[in-house]
């Protein structure tokens, strides 16, 4: 009889365990901001860091832009492949774990689309079908921005 009631503690203990790790990929570390957007709760130094990297994409982006008006294949590809390298490293893991299951999608899709540009830029060298590519892939960023926040935690 005890042992059956161990058992159930345990079962118990477990799938709170499971519930709480499920929980945590899908929401991450969130709370939902004044402006309606999701808010994910990063440290001063994973935040300063998140942005850096979108200063970066940001600048990287208009460089494609030019490219495709210089109908510069070469600085299309020369940048494409840079963004292909981009983000990898220790300090991600942490933030990627506070990030919610949506939000790892969109980065998921916006690197896969890198890759592609790349790919596409090499094989066709087509500026203009670079250009619309780049159009497309902006559409991650407008999706992203309109929906997450980044904000201190205040430990
Ligand atoms: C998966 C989500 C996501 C994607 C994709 C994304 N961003 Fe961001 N970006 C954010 C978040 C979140 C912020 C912080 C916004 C806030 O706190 O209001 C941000 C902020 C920025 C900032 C402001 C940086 C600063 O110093 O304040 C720039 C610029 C930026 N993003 C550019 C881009 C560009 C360009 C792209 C697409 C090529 C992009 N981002 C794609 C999530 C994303």
């Amino acid at each position: 009889m005890n042992n059956i009631k161990a058992l159930w503690v345990i079962i118990v203990v477990l799938s709170t365990i499971v519930v709480g790790v499920g929980y945590q990929v899908v929401m991450g570390s969130t709370v939902r901001s004044a402006d309606g957007r999701t808010a994910i709760v990063l440290t001063k130094d994973e935040r300063n860091f998140v942005l850096g990297e979108m200063r970066g994409l940001l600048g990287h982006m208009q460089q494609l832009v030019t490219a495709a008006a210089d109908k510069d294949i070469d600085k299309t590809i020369a940048i494409a492949k840079i963004l292909t390298g981009d983000t990898k490293g220790e300090k991600q893991v942490s933030i990627i774990a506070k990030t919610p299951l949506h939000f790892k999608k969109i980065t998921k899709n916006i690197h896969s689309q890198f890759a592609e540009l790349y790919e596409d830029a090499m094989t066709k060298r087509d500026v203009d079908y670079s250009l619309k590519q780049v159009s497309v892939i902006m559409q991650n960023c407008i999706a992203c921005h309109g929906a997450y926040t980044l904000v201190e935690d205040k430990e």
